[in-house]
């Protein structure tokens, strides 16, 4: 089942530039940057009451977030909603004829399991599930 909201990516050119500035207009403090090597991105995550803020730097140029800030610009890349069972999920995503960019769960940054469906098939929103790594 869908939990909540999880968190928002958020594709940005330079974490050195972008952690300040969301930490002043958030009043928080950035809790964790961490690079998550098979998706050649590094992440900062701050949170905002039950929701975090995830800011994503490419680390290279065939990086999803490179290409995605070519395309778009930068901004809001992902939505991420929580479940407490990312294969049930997944499942049920199929079976309701959406799109799946990972038939698997791979492991995410901050120790969670996360698994995208395909935005072309959510009307423009590339949403992505994650849950606590179950291994
Ligand atoms: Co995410």
């Amino acid at each position: 089942m869908i939990k909540k909201i999880d968190h928002l990516g958020i594709a940005v050119k330079s974490l050195e530039e972008a952690i300040p500035l969301w930490e002043k207009m958030l009043g928080t403090k950035c809790e964790n940057v961490e690079e998550v090597a098979s998706q050649k991105v590094r992440t900062a995550f701050l949170r905002v009451g039950e929701v975090y803020i995830e800011l994503l730097e490419a680390t290279a140029e065939d990086s999803p977030i490179a290409k995605y800030i070519e395309k778009n610009g930068e901004g809001v890349q992902h939505v991420a909603f929580r479940t407490d069972d990312i294969v049930a999920e997944l499942a049920k995503a199929k079976d309701d004829g959406m799109r799946l960019i990972d038939e698997a769960p791979r492991q995410g940054a901050g120790g969670m399991d996360i698994a995208f469906l395909h935005p072309k098939s959510t009307r423009g929103v590339l949403t992505e599930f994650c849950s606590p790594a179950q291994h």
